[in-house]
């Protein structure tokens, strides 16, 4: 098999990650077309040892294209999306445009696989902070149920894309030579800085990400049920969310029963040795494919209560890797 891939948004963050993914699990692409906007037009990128060269998005041939990674955000998703369906693409997108549609597949491989069967030309791939925290629950939902989950997330400045990670960059520098910064991207400088604000506040007091936590939470696992509260923060981290997550079971299970499920689990590796100082770490888990779970441990505060932390990084479990992987179920 030799199919025609194409990545919209090439030239961002998440979009050079999808390239490299591409390439290292030798995903069958027999031609890849990359696309961003003018800015980008006949820049190169290396894939599979030759160069390919980026197009102009607005003025592109989309005829011949068999799967669509989309990257570009979500105006530029919810305008070309269609018309990428339209001329016979499937298309898979990171953006959060279109992961509510009940006709749209919210997927990530490890927990709802089967629901890429029901696309209609468009599947979203979930929110980073979602991702992550899914992957964890999965075995533990499986065997006792999940009635809550509380969650504060730390989250690298990636998520935002490139200008966000040269803000950070950029702020640092100007801090070490005593300069003042000016911040574009972030409200507040993001450099030796918390900021409990990830997309817009909406009227509950939460933001939009923390209700997508919630909502895509409830969709991936097909449970209306399931309550999420979630503390969303970005951290001066340049790859790599983490997350402390408690959750409440239906069942009571013990910390032991959680760390036998999520070894066994597939794209979960644990670390978890707290008298020898080892617990998953942003920049261990920068890379790397895997969901880093560790500090299992019984929660204080319910009776049947699991708390844990959980390291990913955002641009490949969060972002490209679940992509291409949506794209490997496919074909
Ligand atoms: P470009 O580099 O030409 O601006 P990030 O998430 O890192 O900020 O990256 C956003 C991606 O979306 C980039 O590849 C960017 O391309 C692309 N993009 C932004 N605006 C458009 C547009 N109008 N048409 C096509 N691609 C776009």
């Amino acid at each position: 098999m030799s199919l025609t891939v194409a990545v919209v948004g090439a030239t961002g963050a998440v979009g050079q990650e999808m390239v490299k993914v591409l390439e290292q699990r030798s995903f069958p692409v027999g031609k890849l077309r990359l696309f961003a906007s003018s800015r980008s037009k006949g820049k190169e990128v290396n894939f599979n040892g030759s160069k390919v060269v980026v197009e102009d998005l607005s003025e592109a041939d989309l005829s011949g294209i068999q799967i669509a990674l989309f990257s570009a955000g979500s105006k530029i998703s919810k305008e070309y999306a269609p018309k990428f369906v339209e001329k016979g693409a499937t298309v898979i997108d990171n953006s959060k445009a279109f992961r509510m549609y009940p006709d749209v597949p919210l997927v990530v491989p490890e927990v709802n696989p089967d629901d890429v069967k029901w696309h209609r030309g468009i599947i979203a791939n979930p929110n980073c902070s979602t991702i992550q925290m899914v992957v964890a629950l999965k075995p533990i939902y499986d065997k006792v149920g999940i009635k809550r989950v509380v969650v504060s997330t730390y989250q690298a400045v990636s998520g935002t894309g490139y200008k966000a990670i040269a803000e950070l960059e950029e702020e640092v520098k100007a801090y070490v030579e005593g300069k003042e910064y000016t911040p574009s991207v972030y409200p507040y400088q993001i450099a030796f800085n918390a900021l409990p604000h990830i997309g817009p506040f909406e009227n509950n007091g939460y933001t939009e990400e923390e209700m997508k936590m919630l909502n895509e939470t409830r969709k991936i696992f097909g449970d209306p049920k399931i309550m999420v509260s979630a503390t969303t923060v970005r951290i001066p981290v340049f790859r790599s969310h983490s997350e402390s997550v408690t959750i409440e079971t239906i069942e009571k299970i013990t910390a032991e029963e959680v760390k036998r499920l999520l070894r066994e689990a597939k794209g979960v590796k644990v670390i978890d040795e707290p008298k020898e100082n080892l617990y998953p770490l942003a920049i261990d888990a920068a890379y790397k494919d895997e969901v880093f779970v560790g500090r299992i441990r019984e929660d204080l505060a319910f009776s049947k209560g699991i708390s844990f932390w959980v390291v990913s990084d955002n641009l490949r479990k969060g972002a490209a890797l679940n992509a291409v992987q949506i794209a490997e179920l496919l074909i």
